[in-house]
């Protein structure tokens, strides 16, 4: 703050509010001074952040949030303020900007990403045990798993399964997709049933501690049809050596290319369309991207998926996901459910 000329930030992204007061509440602002946080919300949330953020102040408002705002910027004698101008709309600033003055506003883009992206041991350890209750759920799964069950059914059983073990939620809406629904990136579970030698490609995590984990696996009755069989061999041996790439100081683009070579040369390059992985931490998708397309290095305490997919409209998909963290020296594999094409069939 002090290096880009500014006395106050305004936090106005939830997951970054949280991230810096334990405070989970939507529809609430965080003013930061060098010395002070407070956090400007409404009736509904005063006694949830005096449990969850005792240390903030709270302004428990009852006009406009940007006149609430205004307020507390006033109060603080705040010149300049740093907003996220990534996360405000156009409307939202324009009557904050008339409240406060356009040019005490500064657009501050990304502040907190850089530090969001390397996890510290508290974080670490709800993304293990994110991931332990997950793993534990897809252990029962796989034992009640039936032919012609229907994606909804084996999403409900996923679900009921996470939260019993722990889990705060899904971290994302659930993925269980059959036969050929499977070569939709984000299918949307509905009344189609297992059959035997497709695929049951099922993406879940959960959350614990407001952390995310974030898996894939695919099943299958009986063996796996052609093509798949020959495509699952290949995106779990692209996902290996992507894995095997990740130390301190790699390039995220070239972690990418390895899973993305391999799948070319199988003949598959244009069916995977999609970036190899991402961060994840209090928001499901964050930083560090795995793609071609960015910039950056790799560094400890990242903690990344890696999915590689092969996606064969009409036909199915397979993508196997694990949750990889940057090491010191090198990487630890999160997770560790089963993989290898054998451990699939049922
Ligand atoms: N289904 C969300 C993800 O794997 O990124
Ligand atoms: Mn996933
Ligand atoms: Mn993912």
């Amino acid at each position: 703050m002090k290096k880009s000329g500014l006395d106050g930030l305004l936090i106005t992204y939830p997951r970054d509010i949280q991230y810096l007061t334990d405070f989970t509440g939507e529809d609430s602002w965080l003013v930061v001074t060098a010395r002070q946080l407070w956090i400007l919300s409404d009736f509904r949330l005063e006694e949830q952040i005096a449990r969850s953020s005792p240390f903030a102040k709270a302004v428990i408002r009852t006009k406009a949030m940007q006149k609430a705002a205004a307020e507390v910027i006033g109060d603080l004698k705040l010149r300049r303020i740093g907003f996220q101008s990534e996360h405000m709309t156009v409307q939202t600033h324009k009557v904050l900007a008339g409240e406060v003055g356009v040019r005490k506003l500064k657009p501050i883009n990304g502040w907190l990403v850089e530090q969001r992206a390397v996890k510290d041991e508290v974080e670490l350890k709800h993304i293990r045990r994110a991931i332990r209750i997950q793993q534990q759920a897809f252990k029962q799964l796989r034992e009640e798993v039936r032919l012609g069950m229907t994606e909804l059914e084996i999403t409900a059983l996923l679900e009921n399964h996470m939260r019993e073990g722990g889990g705060e939620g899904p971290s994302f809406p659930i993925i269980v997709a059959t036969g050929p629904n499977s070569s939709l990136c984000h299918a949307i579970p509905g009344k189609s049933r297992v059959r035997k030698g497709q695929p049951l490609l099922i993406d879940f995590g959960t959350v614990s501690g407001g952390y995310c984990s974030d898996m894939t696996r695919v099943l299958s009755f009986g063996p796996l049809r052609k093509p798949l069989d020959e495509v699952y061999k290949v995106v779990l041996e692209a996902q290996q050596a992507a894995i095997e790439a990740i130390k301190p100081g790699v390039k995220l683009r070239d972690v990418d290319a390895v899973a993305r070579k391999i799948i070319a040369d199988a003949g598959y390059g244009d069916r995977f369309g999609h970036g190899l992985g991402h961060g994840i931490g209090l928001d499901i998708h964050e930083q560090p991207v795995l793609s071609g397309k960015v910039k950056g290095l790799l560094q400890p305490g990242h903690v990344v998926t890696v999915e590689p997919g092969i996606y064969l409209p009409g036909v199915g998909g397979i993508r196997i996901e694990d949750d990889v963290e940057v090491t010191a020296k090198g990487r630890r594999v999160l997770s560790n459910l089963p993989k290898t094409p054998k451990s699939a069939i049922i």
